[in-house]
């Protein structure tokens, strides 16, 4: 039912995690994918995002991009959309750090703005640049993240641009619903991917008690839902974050799900 046939989609940090499933999801529906990370188009074996596309049939390939870096964002948009036009924007890389307001440097509160949010921000503007130019509409899907919907304790920098990012995704979503551009966000809840690989055990158990569902995301979970709002069936959606938690937000359960059920 989605076909992303002749459609061209940025995927920012799209070498592994969150963004290589969104990658692979939105090539396979049809989409040229063009991969911006500051890692992916420095592999050279055989494992790159594009490349795992291309062998799979796909249209995709790798560009070397610091997002928190505007000048190089111009650039690349602009190479971009001079050979294809940008149909599709995912602003998903993104970094995470810990620690209260007291345990955060001027240097982490820097760093953890420039890429959440500075990157967010420069990719969204140049790739609204251009989709108002071609005058098609077109569609961007911010990853923020359950944080930027509800305190998470000992995270402030990430709490705090994730937070801007929900907002700055309903302003530019009301902003830009005239022109046909639909801006929204997910909010992925518990995933698995490199940048989660902190918890322990003890941690993952924790949360995952605390997740209706009992379960963390597979990266495929928070891509089907990019999907969705890459395509025509979200035409009606504007400036909307949606949830891909397992129900974390909806009600964290005092007690285990499974006895709350058979009480
Ligand atoms: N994993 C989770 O549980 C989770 C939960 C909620 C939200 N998120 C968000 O989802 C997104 C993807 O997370 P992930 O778990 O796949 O992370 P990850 O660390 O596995 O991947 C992040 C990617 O972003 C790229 N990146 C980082 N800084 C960049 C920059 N300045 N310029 C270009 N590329 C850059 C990295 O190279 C990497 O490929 C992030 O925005 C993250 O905050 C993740």
């Amino acid at each position: 039912m989605i076909d992303l046939t002749g459609k061209t989609a940025v995927v920012t940090g799209g070498s592994r995690g969150i963004g290589r499933a969104v990658a692979t999801t939105l090539a396979a529906a049809g989409a040229r994918v063009v991969i911006a990370d500051r890692s992916d188009a420095l592999r050279t074996d055989g494992a790159s995002t594009s490349d795992v596309i291309t062998a799979a049939g796909g249209i995709a390939e790798s560009v070397l991009l610091d997002i928190a870096d505007s000048q190089q964002v111009d650039a690349v948009f602009g190479d971009v959309a001079t050979r294809f036009g940008i149909d599709i924007l995912v602003n998903n890389a993104g970094v995470l750090s810990a620690g209260t307001v007291l345990e955060t440097s001027d240097e982490a509160w820097r760093s953890i703005f420039a890429v959440n949010v500075d990157g967010t921000f420069f990719c969204t503007r140049a790739a609204i640049r251009h989709m108002v130019d071609a005058g098609k509409g077109g569609k961007v899907v911010n990853v923020a993240s359950i944080s930027g919907l509800r305190a998470n304790p000992g995270f402030a920098g990430y709490c705090a641009a994730k937070g801007a990012m929900v907002n700055f995704t309903r302003q530019v979503g009301i902003d830009y619903a005239p022109l046909g551009i639909n801006v929204n966000g997910v909010a992925p809840g518990f995933v698995e991917t490199d940048m989660t690989a902190i918890y322990d055990a003890s941690i993952r158990g924790a949360l995952e008690a605390q997740t209706p569902n009992g379960k963390w995301a597979d990266p495929q979970q928070i891509a089907d839902t990019v999907l969705f709002l890459s395509s025509q069936l979200s035409n009606h959606i504007c400036g909307e974050i949606i949830a891909v938690d397992g129900g974390w937000l909806v009600g964290t359960p005092v007690v285990p799900v499974a006895s709350a059920v058979s009480a």
